[in-house]
């Protein structure tokens, strides 16, 4: 059977560190408030790095390591929410600066922290109809261009990462083994941004703000839900049990929800990668970023099972299940 296969990782977050110490001087918060409510303890920032170039760094990471040049890709699906232009989209900025070939699909996908899952989802099923044969999918996010600094209940969670796989068409019994996303538009209030786009002069209306707003308790609750849900789905799926995970991947948004997943699903400790301390919450980079130092850290190996879950603004959520 055709499946996608994730033959290279790469990822790549800004030298600027940001640490809770600094976010002290900053805004009204300590660091062990930080700490005992998150789990974070510093976060990176872009310095003036765009998302294109971060994602290019992540995408040329995960080509070298999958041994394949850029002209063989020939799908390029990048999640994220904060591209550096309306249009066009990141993707074809990603391929044009990677000088991939021209004429292949390049796109973005906007599901905010579910960037990733939503992007993988899709290379997945381009790849097993036969359609795609090469793909790079890219999880990448700069919210600190979209984070009022002066709101603590904000400012604090997240930061600026990228991550990236090449996925490769293969008959063997390794690859995705099923992946779901989900959306429910009802919640959009509960984590949004009021956005870039300015009023035109011919509506009424104020100019909107372009921070990001949220809701941190009731988003908190349906993180912990929908995630645990979206695990459940993608085990009962391929006929697998919590005992059959060898690494769980959960979006990094804040310890507590990763710990509360973990508890539901009974997963020991040493089963859950969790890298949030370092990075905060970086939206659409989290998991591919994870994934990645999972990967170098030697944690991962050949027949693994390996478990991704995400939660994000839309509401969005998804879920992967590989066989490594
Ligand atoms: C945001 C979040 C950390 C807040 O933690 P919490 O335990 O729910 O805290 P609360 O919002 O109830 O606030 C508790 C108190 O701390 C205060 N507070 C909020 N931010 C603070 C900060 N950075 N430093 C110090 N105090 C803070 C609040 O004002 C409140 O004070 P009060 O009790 O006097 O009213 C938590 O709700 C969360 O992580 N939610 C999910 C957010 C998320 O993951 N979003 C992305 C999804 S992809």
């Amino acid at each position: 059977m055709l499946m996608a296969r994730i033959a290279g990782t790469g990822s790549y977050v800004p030298e600027k560190v940001i640490s809770n110490h600094d976010l002290e001087r900053m805004v009204e918060t300590t660091d062990d408030w930080i700490t005992t409510r998150t789990g974070i303890r510093e976060r990176r920032v872009s310095t003036g790095e765009s998302t294109t170039e971060m994602a290019v760094k992540a995408g040329r990471m995960a080509l070298r390591s999958a041994g394949i040049s850029p002209s063989e890709i020939d799908l390029v699906v990048v999640g994220t929410v904060t591209p550096d232009l309306v249009f066009p989209s990141t993707a074809c900025l990603v391929q044009s600066a990677l000088s991939m070939r021209g004429g292949i699909p390049a796109f973005d996908v906007a599901a905010a922290c579910s960037g990733f899952i939503y992007a993988l989802d899709v290379a997945d099923r381009y790849i097993r109809s036969g359609t795609s044969k090469k793909a790079l999918v890219i999880g990448v996010d700069v919210f600190s261009r979209i984070i009022d600094w002066n709101d603590r209940t904000t400012c604090i969670l997240f930061g600026d990462g990228a991550g990236a796989v090449v996925v490769v068409a293969s008959n063997g019994r390794e690859g995705i083994l099923s992946s779901h996303i989900h959306s429910d538009g009802t919640y959009w209030e509960l984590l949004y941004t009021p956005g870039a786009i300015r009023h035109s002069p011919f509506e009424r209306g104020e100019q909107r703000d372009h921070y990001l707003l949220m809701k941190g308790n009731e988003t908190f609750k349906l993180a912990v839900r929908s995630m645990e849900e979206a695990v459940k789905e993608v085990l009962q799926h391929n006929g697998l049990s919590p005992e059959d995970i060898s690494l769980f991947i959960p979006h990094q948004a804040n310890i507590r929800i990763i710990n509360a997943i973990k508890e539901r699903l009974n997963l020991p400790e040493e089963k859950v990668f969790v890298n949030i301390k370092k990075y905060g919450n970086t939206s659409a980079g989290s998991i591919p970023l994870a994934l990645d130092e999972a990967v170098r850290g030697g944690l991962i190996g050949r027949g693994d099972i390996v478990v991704m879950a995400s939660f994000g603004g839309g509401l969005t959520w998804g879920s992967t299940a590989i066989r490594w």
